[in-house]
């Protein structure tokens, strides 16, 4: 980080924690310290966004209320409840994790870093999260929207160097308040130092920030032309995600039993689909039997499909 007066960074925490008192989400996992839920919600919030994962949040913990709850369900049903999500990889990951913490942990969340980065889908960011949320450890939680605010704040409209991030993040997480620091970048990341728009005049940290006086002089333009923020999206449609999307989809759709046959799947999932598509079909519903998304029985042109047994 660069070096800053003392002063200025208890300005900018002072400031931030205040503001988050008063204009925090009302977001359902923060009101609950229960692990597995947490660990719901960030697995759920990944790849996916807030408002499309409140709903299924709730209906989620409904259906499978406690690590062992879901580690016990049919995959199927997980399957199931994790519609409207997209990478539903995700799903299977998480059920798996819930086996590991019910046969290794006894049904605790294990309380290190190291024990929670071997869990299935939880990565550096998730085991963080956990930590911190979870957990209630003074850990930095990153994520894309906490780089970009450390990054404007401390350094300017380019943000920080990408090896430098840790440490700033380390750096500036005030004393005890490491949950409502993080929730707080979450937050002001995602409403207010938005990587397109910045609103800056209703930033908290403003006066303290080394990118506010770029942005306000061109009123958020800087931010949508350059800066480390922009990456151009690959094509979803047509990708080797999409379509296995769109057999999840399907299957989701199927009567608990009912199967369907390689021409019907092939159709639904592609409209120009035909008999010469065979092999990119059955290429594709390995990667996804392999991931413990669909179940596969018989062979050549009677294989059938169905979510997992
Ligand atoms: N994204 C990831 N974790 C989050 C959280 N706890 N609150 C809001 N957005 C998030």
């Amino acid at each position: 980080m660069p070096d800053l007066p003392t002063k200025t960074l208890t300005t900018v925490q002072d400031a931030l924690l205040a503001w988050f008192k008063e204009e925090s989400r009302a977001l359902p996992w923060r009101t609950t310290r229960d692990p597995y839920a947490i660990m719901v919600s960030e697995v759920m919030l990944q790849q996916t966004q807030v408002d499309r994962v409140i709903p299924v949040y709730l209906a989620f913990l409904k259906q499978f209320p406690t690590f062992h709850n879901l580690a016990d369900a049919p995959a199927a049903d997980v399957i199931r409840a994790w519609a409207g999500m997209g990478y539903n990889r995700r799903a299977m990951n998480l059920q798996r994790a819930a086996a590991q913490v019910t046969e290794l942990y006894e049904g605790v969340l294990p309380s290190d870093l190291k024990a929670l980065r071997g869990l299935p889908g939880v990565g550096e960011y998730t085991a963080a999260a956990l930590a911190c949320f979870a957990l209630g450890q003074e850990v930095a939680v990153i994520d894309t929207n906490v780089c970009r605010v450390l990054g404007r704040v401390f350094y300017g409209p380019e943000g920080a160097p990408e090896k430098e991030l840790a440490n700033v993040a380390a750096q500036a997480l005030p004393d005890g308040e490491a949950w409502s620091w993080n929730q707080a970048l979450m937050d002001l990341g995602a409403t207010v130092c938005t990587s397109r728009r910045p609103t800056c005049l209703l930033c908290p940290v403003r006066s303290d920030c080394q990118a506010a006086g770029a942005f306000l002089a061109t009123n958020g333009a800087v931010a949508e032309s350059r800066g480390p923020y922009k990456t151009k999206p690959e094509k979803f449609e047509g990708s080797s995600r999409y379509y296995r999307g769109r057999v999840v989809d399907h299957l989701r759709g199927l009567a608990v039993g009912e199967s369907c046959d390689l021409p019907t799947l092939g159709t639904v999932v592609k409209p120009d689909y035909i008999s010469g598509d065979q092999p990119w079909l059955l290429d594709l519903l390995q990667g996804l039997q392999r991931d413990g998304l669909i179940a596969m029985r018989g062979e050549g042109s009677i294989v059938t499909v169905t979510l997992p047994l």
